[in-house]
């Protein structure tokens, strides 16, 4: 029976029974008069724990069981589990249950937090490397399957790769050619597909990364897909040597004893709703709005056409800087952007964009005269720092503050923290790495990042 017949069935046939369990609203019998207000009753009738009849997410064998086998045959996936704290979570799982303390990881540097903190939590040793950069749109682009290899021979006994497809800004990798690869090697390939959730249905060309060889996936069903936040899917593929009993050994650890039945049904939901005829025509019409939408652009507009996922739309307006131009958009047109910045701009859809709000944004865009910059904004010229202790080393060894006042002398320290380039986010020192000039002047002088902690030697 589904989540959601479930507790219609409660609501019908066992409305009677009097809970003394947790939680203690006991299905809104009492409600808080602020979240009545703000959640309404709704939510709280939804809102169970493991009481009899309803399931255990961390050792599933009833109505949760049955929810991830049928969104396993949905995902065509050896297995896949309901994430209720995000991608984040389900990449730190997959970390943990792959790679031991001492185990060498390669990771391109376009990561996401998450897979610093797997990397604290596990233990592992990163090889980081670079995926080439696209200076004329200033993100990452593609990850080259030839670079994956020569780094893979010449570090030896790597034991998994972890890389992002499609990124942030929406830029793809050949995961087909990078899981050849890592197949030859015995390499276990995971790859963060969070802003991915939506290849598996509709006409998407590009195949989801579980299907094109990749061990394992994760995905947020909240970024793209209409579910609320944080909803992700963990997926592990037909073919692979990972311990599936050993995933849920790693979620259990990490997550919560008490996952959000609400969140539960909206992954059902999503995911229902996805598969069915209406999802693949709504995902269908996505992909349809966001040809329109660039087909009606001026001449003065250029938008990112790399290999990419067309959904995420990375404009560049002729004569402004991305972060100029949104400040123009949000003042002007009260339109918020997902992010922007020295070159481009990136607008988000997602399920449900719809024709007359792509219009709003064109004709915005379309307002646009030819300009000359006027804010020059130097991109950070990315460097892999030299790396003294492992993340979890470093995690754990005091630290001290150098003040503002005293930042050159952060040079050549070991830096106890992440010190990220936002946007992206990507990190441009990470604890345990070296702090350098170009890393010190770049913090103070464009992040206002001015006091540094470090590791004392
Ligand atoms: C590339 C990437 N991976 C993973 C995540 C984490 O996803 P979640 O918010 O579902 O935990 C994000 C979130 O922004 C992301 O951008």
């Amino acid at each position: 029976m589904s989540i959601i017949n479930k507790i219609k069935d409660y609501h019908i046939n066992h409305k009677d029974k009097i809970l003394f369990t947790t939680p203690s609203h006991s299905l809104g019998e009492f409600l808080i008069p602020q979240l009545k207000e703000m959640l309404g009753e709704k939510y709280f009738k939804c809102d169970f724990s493991e009481i009899e009849g309803f399931d255990n997410l961390r050792a599933p064998t009833g109505i949760l069981k049955e929810l991830q086998n049928n969104i396993s045959n949905i995902y065509k996936t050896k297995q896949s589990f309901i994430l209720t704290n995000g991608s984040s979570s389900g990449i730190v799982a997959l970390m943990l249950s792959v790679l031991r303390p001492g185990d060498k990881v390669l990771i391109a540097r376009n990561s996401h937090v998450s897979v610093y903190n797997g990397l604290v939590l596990s233990g592992a040793v990163p090889i980081w490397f670079m995926p080439e950069y696209d200076k004329k749109w200033s993100i990452f682009s593609s990850i080259n399957p030839k670079n994956v290899e020569e780094i893979i021979k010449s570090e030896r006994s790597i034991k998994a790769l972890i890389m992002t497809s499609p990124t942030y800004e929406g830029v793809f990798s050949d995961i087909k050619a990078i899981s050849d690869i890592c197949q030859k090697h015995n390499i276990v390939l995971i790859v963060d597909e969070a802003h991915g959730a939506l290849l598996n249905f509709g006409g998407f060309q590009t195949k989801p990364a579980v299907l094109s060889g990749a061990d394992a996936s994760v995905q947020s069903l909240h970024k793209t897909a209409g579910a609320p936040n944080p909803c992700a899917l963990l997926h592990i593929a037909k073919d692979t040597k990972i311990d599936i009993s050993k995933v849920q050994e790693s979620l259990n650890i990490i997550s919560t004893t008490s996952p959000s039945y609400p969140l539960m049904l909206a992954v059902e939901a999503t995911v229902k709703f996805l598969a069915s005829s209406a999802g693949a025509k709504k995902v269908q019409e996505l992909l349809e709005a966001v040809k329109r939408f660039k087909e009606t652009l001026n001449p003065n507009i250029s938008v990112y056409t790399g290999y990419n996922d067309p959904t995420k739309l990375l404009i560049k307006i002729k004569g402004y800087s991305g972060i100029e131009a949104c400040e123009i958009l949000n003042n002007k047109y009260l339109i918020e952007e997902e992010f922007s910045n020295s070159s481009a701009m990136l607008f988000l859809t997602g399920i449900g964009t719809e024709n007359s709000k792509l219009d709003t944004l064109k004709n915005a865009l379309n307002s646009f005269k030819t300009n000359n910059i006027k804010i020059k904004i130097n991109d950070f010229k990315y460097k892999l720092p030299k790396q003294m202790y492992t993340p979890r080393e470093a995690y754990f060894k005091n630290s001290s503050e150098i003040e503002s006042e005293k930042s050159d002398s952060a040079v050549s320290q070991i830096s106890a923290e992440v010190i990220s380039a936002y946007p992206p986010g990507i990190p441009i020192v990470l604890p345990g790495e070296v702090l350098t000039k170009d890393i010190v002047e770049y913090s103070s002088n464009t992040l206002n990042h001015n006091s540094f902690k470090i590791i004392p030697e």
